[in-house]
């Protein structure tokens, strides 16, 4: 088992005993400090925009903005978010990056005078139509990508993400006389330094070849964070200094000044997160051993989909470690219907041993790095609440989302109006 001192940025023992007692188990829990270190790690770059779909709560968004961080939204939702959170539509404070538009997306957009990131060429065509004049950034598809996993690769001609014909995108803006504010690319999440290289000189071809007057870049997101003990940190000096040099070359070349933007989810929410679930059935199965918890994939569902890691520490129900430090090898799974709600299990879903403490019924699990991707990817799958999320800041807890209620679920069925 690794035990590396990575993994100690947990909150301590009793925060999370005092939290389980008032608000039950399962549970999110976000420390407020790591976010604010994350941000500031990329202080550098001129503008932080957070994607939100990392970790969209209205309470992590207000402390995004607190901290100077703007923010991307990738459906009306998303813009709600922001706007609850008191983001407003002036200085490009939300940019919504999108492949389509639907209607009532499209609607309030216009409205507001939301900045668009158009990844089609349609987006343009439709923006531009109802709205001449709007403020557009073009997300690029360069043509390849790059993912810790190949769902999360968003380049290539298997993605769906970004425009192909980029050069087809300025007629377009010319007739609509649509305002190019900026360029941007996005190849997916986890980017290792080789294809950084050719990501940086690529955004330079196409920022020359188009020969458009822009003011600013965007790197996208997709820095990665380490999920296990022998992940390494991203090097920030390094990835800052391949996208600053592009920026300084793109200036040169068309002579005017361009902003630098970084656009990452997980690298600022990822470590602030964990989830704690109760351990309720240890059995035997064959020659393995199965801990069952209370969380499962429709809270954390990253293990199912991509087989991602998770590191997984145990704390005794009645905070006793045991002094002969017994351990276990274990196969850890929750309690949904489905044999893949498994959170060891890896890419080609082949369940994986963990050693771990030995466990109890009553024990708690904690998931770590789960702040980004966990609780937005959550779901009702087998008629499952949504479980609450809780702030740490200065060591003091805030409800920021309750616990749904199986009523509250049951009520999107009840009560429905019968004429269509
Ligand atoms: N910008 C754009 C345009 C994106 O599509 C994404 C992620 C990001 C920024 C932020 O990427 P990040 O910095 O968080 O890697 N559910 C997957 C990740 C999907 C990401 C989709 N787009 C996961 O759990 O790993």
């Amino acid at each position: 088992m690794t035990n590396h001192n990575f993994y100690n940025k947990i909150l301590k023992n009793q925060d999370i005993y005092s939290v389980l007692k008032k608000l039950g188990s399962p549970i999110w829990l976000y420390q407020a400090d790591i976010i604010k270190k994350k941000i500031q790690q990329l202080k550098k770059f001129d503008i932080i925009r957070f994607a939100q779909k990392a970790c969209s709560n209205i309470h992590i968004l207000k402390l995004m903005k607190k901290n100077n961080v703007k923010v991307d939204a990738v459906s009306l939702g998303e813009i709600h978010r922001a706007l609850y959170a008191g983001y407003t539509n002036k200085n490009d404070d939300i940019i919504f990056t999108a492949d389509l538009f639907d209607k009532k997306t499209l609607k309030k957009i216009v409205e507001m005078n939301i900045t668009v990131n158009a990844g089609s060429l349609d987006m343009l065509e439709q923006l531009g139509k109802i709205s001449p004049g709007h403020k557009v950034w073009l997300r690029i598809n360069p043509k390849f990508g790059h993912g810790h996993n190949k769902k999360t690769n968003t380049g290539g001609e298997n993605s769906k993400h970004g425009i192909w014909e980029t050069e087809l995108a300025i007629p377009i803006i010319k007739k609509y006389k649509l305002k190019l504010i900026g360029l941007h690319m996005h190849i997916g999440s986890g980017v290792d330094y080789q294809h950084l290289k050719k990501v940086c000189n690529t955004m330079v071809n196409y920022a020359l070849s188009l020969n458009q007057k822009i003011q600013a870049i965007s790197a996208g997101g997709g820095l990665s964070i380490p999920y296990k003990s022998t992940d390494q940190e991203i090097d920030i000096e390094h990835y800052f200094k391949l996208w600053n040099q592009t920026k300084k070359v793109i200036s040169k070349n068309l002579k005017t000044p361009i902003t630098l933007e970084i656009e990452p989810g997980r690298f600022l929410v990822g470590e602030s997160g964990i989830l704690v679930a109760t351990v309720y059935a240890i059995k035997r199965v064959g020659k393995k051993i199965f801990t069952l918890v209370d969380a499962g994939f429709n809270d954390l569902i990253r293990p199912t989909l991509y087989g991602s890691y998770h590191h997984i520490s145990v704390i005794k129900k009645n905070n006793i470690n045991d002094k002969k430090k017994k351990t276990m090898k274990t196969i850890i799974g929750g309690p949904l219907c489905e044999s893949g709600d498994i959170f060891t299990q890896n890419e080609k879903n082949e369940l994986i041993e963990r050693e771990l403490p030995e466990i109890k019924i009553g024990d708690y699990l904690v998931f770590h790095n789960t702040g980004a991707y966990g609780a937005t990817m959550s779901s009702n799958y087998n008629s499952k609440p949504l479980i609450p999320e809780v702030l740490f800041e200065n060591n003091i807890p805030k409800i920021i989302r309750r616990r749904q209620t199986i009523q509250d679920i049951l009520n999107l069925e009840l009560n429905i109006k019968k004429e269509i």
